[in-house]
């Protein structure tokens, strides 16, 4: 049986390298589910992968992207026949394996593929995995965060959006900063209590004011060059950093004495290798804010499967208000 999927054998510019067409069609191994995908979600390390960023391709062909949602139309053994006929979303869809969630139809671990409430979306389902378990694992990172402030850069981001989001259902208050005013909505119907345009305005003296001097106990962060030089100003004693990111420099220069002597500790946050024992913990509480209707990232735009190239290249651009998602029709 073959099935319509978006691919690559070879990495490069997406125009050049992605392609349309029959392959075949996965089945469910031992202990996975085969999902119909109904969307599958776009992340920057599918585009950088892509791109030959993350280096040699680990497999001959690979069909991207690791997020998506569907159904689930069979199951390999051991896993209860019962998920049949289950709306899932997927998450680390492609980890370790050539077949992501850009074709018609994605065998993945049972784990994998968790149930999507009946009121949830399937545009919805496919935007979380990347994003909610990256910044599920920088807010725990932070220990407890009810009732404290937590400061998220780049609160438009779908990572950033997603960490305000989880942050508030954690009954935290949330301080975020963005570019520009469309960013400012994105991030204030994420939930965000105070918004800082950090082109404008002096990012330090906005979180002191809106701490009444005191800063913050946690930072999830999306560019740890960027902030280090200044970050000690406005966070606690004890607190500390969970950054996912680093794209301003890989070798942030940083006055080390002045986090040493707050007792500050900086966390890097690597999603697809949080130990495993805890990847189920952080998969439950993006489970509960979803349920409670919590997690619904914006969206940029919805393409077709034959668009993929279009929406990896408008990914790279950097000027997506949104997730972009691909729909499987
Ligand atoms: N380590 C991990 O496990 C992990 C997991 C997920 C994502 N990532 C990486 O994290 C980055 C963001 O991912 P994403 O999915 O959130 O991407 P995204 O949706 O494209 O968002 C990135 C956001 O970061 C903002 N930003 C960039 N530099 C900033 C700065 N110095 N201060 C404040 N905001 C800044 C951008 O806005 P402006 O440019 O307008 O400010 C944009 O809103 C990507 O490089 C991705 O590959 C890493």
């Amino acid at each position: 049986m073959m099935m319509r999927a978006c691919f690559y054998e070879r990495t490069g510019p997406a125009a050049d390298v992605l392609r349309l067409g029959e392959v075949e069609k996965p089945e469910a191994g031992d202990g996975e589910v085969l999902v119909r995908v109904m969307v599958s979600g776009l992340n920057p390390t599918d585009v950088k992968r892509r791109g030959g960023v993350r280096g040699e391709m680990p497999f001959s062909r690979i069909i991207p992207h690791f997020d998506g949602a569907g159904t689930v139309v069979a199951v390999g053994a051991g896993v209860p026949a019962f998920r049949i006929g289950e709306r899932v979303w997927i998450w680390e869809g492609q980890l370790r394996r050539p077949c992501g969630t850009a074709a018609e139809f994605v065998a993945v671990p049972a784990s994998r593929a968790l149930k999507l409430p009946d009121d949830i979306s399937f545009e919805t389902g496919a935007s979380i995995g990347v994003p909610a378990m990256t910044a599920a694992r920088a807010l725990r990172l932070g220990g407890p965060l009810e009732g404290e402030t937590v400061f998220v850069t780049g609160g438009a981001g779908m990572v950033g959006n997603a960490a305000i989001r989880l942050a508030k259902h954690a009954g935290a208050r949330v301080i975020t900063t963005v570019s520009s005013p469309e960013k400012a909505t994105l991030a204030e119907t994420a939930g965000a209590d105070t918004v800082v345009n950090y082109k404008t305005e002096d990012v330090a003296e906005a979180v002191l004011s809106a701490t009444g001097g005191a800063g913050v106990r946690h930072m999830v962060d999306v560019d740890l060059a960027a902030h280090l030089p200044e970050a000690w100003r406005y966070l606690k004693p004890n607190a500390s950093i969970a950054s996912y990111g680093t794209q301003s420099g890989t070798e942030p220069r940083f006055p080390f004495g002045k986090y040493m002597y707050k007792n500050i500790a900086i966390f890097g946050v690597a999603v697809f290798d949080i130990p495993e024992d805890e990847k189920p913990v952080l998969a439950e509480t993006v489970e509960a804010a979803l349920k409670a209707g919590r997690l619904d990232l914006p969206v940029d735009r919805i393409v077709p499967l034959p668009e993929t190239a279009a929406a990896h290249e408008h990914q790279e651009s950097g000027r997506a208000l949104g997730k972009i998602l691909i729909r499987i029709d």
